[in-house]
Parts: C-alpha cells; structure tokens; sequence
C-alpha cells in the first residue's frame, strides 16, 4: 500500500523471494505510478488504496506510507481482515499504538513494525558475545542514527505526516537499546530540537537506565554526518557495531571487540535483513505468535512518547 522508494528498493524484491508469500498487487494514489510498479514487480496495479482492502484474496498488507497516514490505513486493513506488516514508526504515539494493537488482537491478525535491522546476523553474534560474557557485565549502550539533510519537500520535514528525527531515526535507536538491554528501561531525560523552517523535530538525544544502573544513551537525527552504530562498554571490554541499521544485503559489516590489550575486528557475512524481516512476518502469522510483536509495538510508542515528554 504506498509505492514508496523502501518498497521499490528493498522490500517488494524481498517479499518476491520468500516462497509461500505470492505478491498479489501493488496499490498507490496515482495511476502511472502503480502501473509503473506493476510492471516492474509483475502484479496487478490498484489505484486507491481502499481498492486493495476488499479484494478477499489479498491475506496480508505491507504498508510503507508515512506515519501519520498509519493509524487511518492500519486500522481500516485490520478490520478488512488482512495481517498488516508497517514501517516504522508504526504509531504516532501509544494512544494509536494501542488502538491499533487491539484491533489487530480482536481480528486474530498480526500487527508487525518493519524494524528490518534486528533480523541482521551480526546482532545475534553480538548478544552471542554478551551472552557468554565475552566483555564482563554491560554497564552502557550507546546508539547513534543520523544522516544529513533530505530536500525539505520530503515527509520527513511535515510533522502533520507524522514527520520528525523522533519516529524516523530515534525509532531505530530505541528498538536497538530493546533489542540489546530489554525492556526494563526507563527514560530519564531527552532533548528535541525542532527546525524553525518547518516546525519540525530534526534532532535529539536521550538517556536511559534499568534497575541494574546499566544506562543507554542515544542520539538521533537528520542535520547530520552519517551515523548509523551502537558501542556497548561492558566491565571488561567493548564491543562496537560499524554499521548497525543499514547494512545493505550485499555488505560485510565489522564487529570490534575491544578488551585489555586486544582488538579484534570481525568482518561478518552479509545478510539480507529485508529477507529476514518478511520470513519473520511468514513466520509469526503461520504460528500465530503475534503478541511479541504487539508488545514491541507498545513499548516502542511509549518509549518514543516519553522521550516526547521529557524534552520539553
Ligand atoms: N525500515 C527501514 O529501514 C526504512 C527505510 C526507509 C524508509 N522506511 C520507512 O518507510 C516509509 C516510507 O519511506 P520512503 O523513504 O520509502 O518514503 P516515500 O518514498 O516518500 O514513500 C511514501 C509513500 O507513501 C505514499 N503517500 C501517501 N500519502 C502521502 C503523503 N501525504 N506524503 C508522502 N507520501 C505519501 C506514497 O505512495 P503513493 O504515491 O504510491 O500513494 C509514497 O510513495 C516511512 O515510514 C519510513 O520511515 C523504513
């Protein structure tokens, strides 16, 4: 739903590799650019996304559309019966978040946000690491995602859109501290900084910790030299991830293991997180394990609405 650039680029090419998913159609607001998508991906073109939600042999929904669109769009799939896989940041803000959830749980579909970057090799050989305690106890999580200007003519600029560097670039960060420290963290101060231009959040920071003491600092944006890592500082050494969201399927990305008088650098076999992210979703559905991913929904909204709320 939405023939955005992600999809193009990425995902519409991963869905078509994962045997059992069958790419039905492609749906946009203009005609030329669902036929051109439909072309390209060999399916059907719909024009108007409400077209794509009676069609009953459509099963499941992937939609990229920006986030403000997300809370109209989801719920009116949900309740047209289809399992709905969305970009990120799924919800503007738990409130959404939850309806969304619910609707999904009395449906019996899944609800999945489409935070690729997880299903990377190279996590699972860094929580491999901390598992056997390779660098000692985690004392901090440090996460960093910026990327310099876009034109301003791009969503990401309209907050009305559900634009801003918070759901955009924070949402990669905030997924990562999860992902590595879990959920047992709270927010004890954050910082926006809106652009007098367009109104809109273009970079920030936050601070967090768990009931150990172990903090996780972030900082995020999109006025920024690239930046796309996360360095975790255990009691015994350190482990840094070069290139942790982004990696592209063709990509080895580098692993530092820092210790005492050791460095060692391991180049990890390149991975197709896109690939990874849509098996997941196969996954998920054909074993009906949807409330992992519920509960990811919830906590990253109301992580991200208090980083909204201590920043001003
Ligand atoms: N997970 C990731 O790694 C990753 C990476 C990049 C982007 N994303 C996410 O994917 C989504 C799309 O990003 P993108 O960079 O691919 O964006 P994009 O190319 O601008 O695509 C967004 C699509 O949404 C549709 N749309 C409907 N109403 C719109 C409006 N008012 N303004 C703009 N677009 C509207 C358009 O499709 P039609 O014109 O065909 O209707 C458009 O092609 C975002 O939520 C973004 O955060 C995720």
């Amino acid at each position: 739903m939405g023939c955005a650039v992600i999809a193009e680029k990425s995902m519409i090419p991963a869905i078509k590799s994962v045997s059992n998913f069958k790419l039905i159609a492609v749906a946009s607001r203009s005609n030329e650019k669902a036929d051109r998508f439909a072309e390209q991906f060999d399916c059907e073109a719909i024009v108007g996304y409400e077209n794509l939600l009676s069609r009953s042999d459509i099963d499941a929904i992937y939609i990229p559309l920006p986030t403000g669109l997300h809370d109209e769009w989801i719920n009116k799939s949900l309740r047209a019966g289809k399992h709905v896989l969305a970009e990120k940041s799924i919800a503007y803000d738990y409130h959404s978040a939850l309806k969304m959830v619910n609707n999904a749980k009395s449906n019996g579909l899944l609800l999945m946000e489409n935070f690729m970057f997880q299903y990377h090799s190279q996590h699972q050989f860094v929580a491999d690491l901390l598992l056997k305690g390779d660098i000692g106890e985690i004392r901090v999580f440090r996460a960093n995602f910026g990327f310099p200007p876009m034109p301003k003519t791009n969503f990401r600029y309209n907050e009305i859109v559900g634009g801003g560097a918070l759901l955009d670039a924070a949402g990669y960060t905030v997924r990562a501290i999860h992902f590595m420290l879990g959920n047992d963290l709270v927010v004890k101060a954050a910082n926006l900084y809106f652009d007098p231009e367009t109104g809109t959040n273009i970079y920030g920071g936050a601070f967090l910790d768990n009931s150990k003491g172990v903090s996780a600092q972030i900082a995020f944006g999109m006025d920024h030299y690239y930046q796309c890592n996360y360095e975790i500082w255990g009691s015994e050494g350190k482990i840094i991830a070069d290139r942790a969201f982004t990696a592209k399927p063709d990509y080895s990305p580098l692993i530092i293991v820092e210790k005492q008088d050791q460095r060692a650098a391991y180049q990890m076999p390149p991975d197709n997180h896109f690939v990874g992210s849509i098996k997941e979703f196969q996954r998920a559905i054909l074993t009906k394990d949807f409330d992992k991913h519920f509960d990811q929904v919830l906590l990253q909204s109301k992580t991200l609405d208090e980083i909204r709320r201590l920043s001003k």
